[in-house]
C-alpha cells in the first residue's frame, strides 16, 4: 500500500495506474478504522482491480469544536490495518485539502434540513465539499458508503445526480458489534460503563420493528421516545420514521415502499446514530 499525503502525488500515481484499463474502487473515511470500514473496503476490493482509500478528519463537517478535537486519530495504526487490503491510501493535511477556506455551497433541499441536517447545521455541506473534491481527485468507477450514515448516503447520491459525477455509489450494510451496537469510530470515546449501555439503541430499534404490526407510526415513535426517557443514561435527539428515498417523515406505513427508523442519541457525552429498516 502506498501512503500519499499530497494531491499532486496522488494524481501522478493514479494517472500511472489509469494507463491500464483498471476498475477503481474508492472508500473515503475519517480514520479510526473499525470492521465497518473494513467491510466497505473488502467489498470494494472484491469488485474492483484497484482500491483507493482516504483518511481525512474533515474539519468543515464538524459543527462542534470539541467533537473535532476529540475525534480519534491514529494514522499508523489505521495504515497497518489496511496494509494488505488497500492499494493507495490518501491522507492529506487540512491545509493540503483546503489551501483556501472552501466557499462552495450546496443545496440538497429537504434532504439536508431534517434529522442530522437539523441538529448539525453545515454538516452535510462540509461532507459534500470534501466528497466532491475527493471524487474529482481520485476519479473512481465506484465509491462505497455505509448505510449506517443513512442520510449521508442519500446526500451523496443527490450530489452525484445533481452534478452528473461519473461515479457509481454502492451502499453497504451496517456492521455491528456482537451485542448489536453499530460500529462507529465514536464508540471508542465511550466509558466502559456507557459502552455496556450502548446496545440498548439497537435493542430498542429491533423491538420497535416487531411492534409495527400493532402500532401506527405515531404510536411507534412515541413508544421509542418513552423507552429513551425511561432510560436516564440516554438523551434522545430525534427518532424519525422516514421514506427511505425522500427522508420525509411518514404518518402511515402505506406512504412509502421502504421505511427506515433513524435515531440520534447522546450517551456519555458521545453522539451516536443508528437506523433500522422497518418496512
Ligand atoms: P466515517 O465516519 O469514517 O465513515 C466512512 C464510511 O464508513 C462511511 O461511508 C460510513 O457510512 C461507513 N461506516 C461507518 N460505520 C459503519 C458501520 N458500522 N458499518 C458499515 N459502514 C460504516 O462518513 C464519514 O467518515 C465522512 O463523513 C466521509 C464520508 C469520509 C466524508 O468526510
Amino acid at each position: 500500500m502506498k501512503i500519499i499525503h499530497t494531491r499532486q502525488l496522488l494524481s501522478e500515481n493514479l494517472n500511472v495506474l489509469r494507463q491500464q484499463p483498471l476498475k477503481m474502487g474508492f472508500v473515503p473515511t475519517m480514520g479510526a478504522l473499525h470492521a465497518g470500514h473494513l467491510r466497505l473496503m473488502e467489498q470494494a476490493k472484491a469488485e474492483n482491480d484497484v482500491l483507493v482509500c482516504s483518511i481525512f478528519v474533515n474539519p468543515i463537517q464538524f459543527n462542534n469544536v470539541s467533537d473535532l478535537e476529540r475525534y480519534p486519530r491514529n494514522l499508523e495504526h489505521d495504515a497497518a490495518m489496511i496494509e494488505n487490503l488497500c492499494d493507495v491510501l490518501f491522507s492529506p493535511s487540512a491545509e493540503e485539502m483546503y489551501p483556501e477556506p472552501p466557499t462552495e455551497k450546496y443545496d440538497f433541499g429537504k434532504l439536508e434540513t431534517v434529522m442530522e441536517g437539523e441538529f448539525r447545521p453545515g454538516h452535510f455541506n462540509g461532507v459534500a465539499v470534501v466528497v466532491k473534491r475527493l471524487f474529482e481527485l481520485v476519479q473512481p468507477d465506484t465509491a462505497y458508503f455505509g448505510k449506517k450514515d443513512f442520510q449521508q448516503l442519500a446526500i451523496i447520491r443527490k450530489l452525484v445526480e445533481d452534478y452528473n459525477l461519473p461515479v457509481k455509489i454502492q451502499a453497504v450494510d451496517t456492521v455491528r458489534e456482537v451485542d448489536g451496537l453499530a460500529m462507529s469510530s465514536r464508540n471508542k470515546l465511550l466509558s466502559p460503563e456507557a459502552r455496556k449501555q450502548a446496545p440498548f439503541i439497537w435493542e430498542t430499534l429491533s423491538e420497535a420493528k416487531i411492534l409495527t404490526k400493532n402500532k401506527n407510526p405515531q404510536e411507534l415513535s412515541l413508544w421509542i421516545k418513552n423507552k429513551f426517557t425511561e432510560n436516564k443514561v440516554f438523551t434522545l435527539e430525534y427518532i424519525q420514521l422516514v421514506d427511505a428515498s425522500t427522508l420525509i417523515e411518514i404518518n402511515d406505513y402505506k406512504q412509502a415502499d421502504t421505511i427506515v427508523a433513524c435515531i440520534a442519541v447522546w450517551l456519555d457525552n458521545v453522539r451516536l446514530i443508528d437506523n433500522i429498516t422497518i418496512q
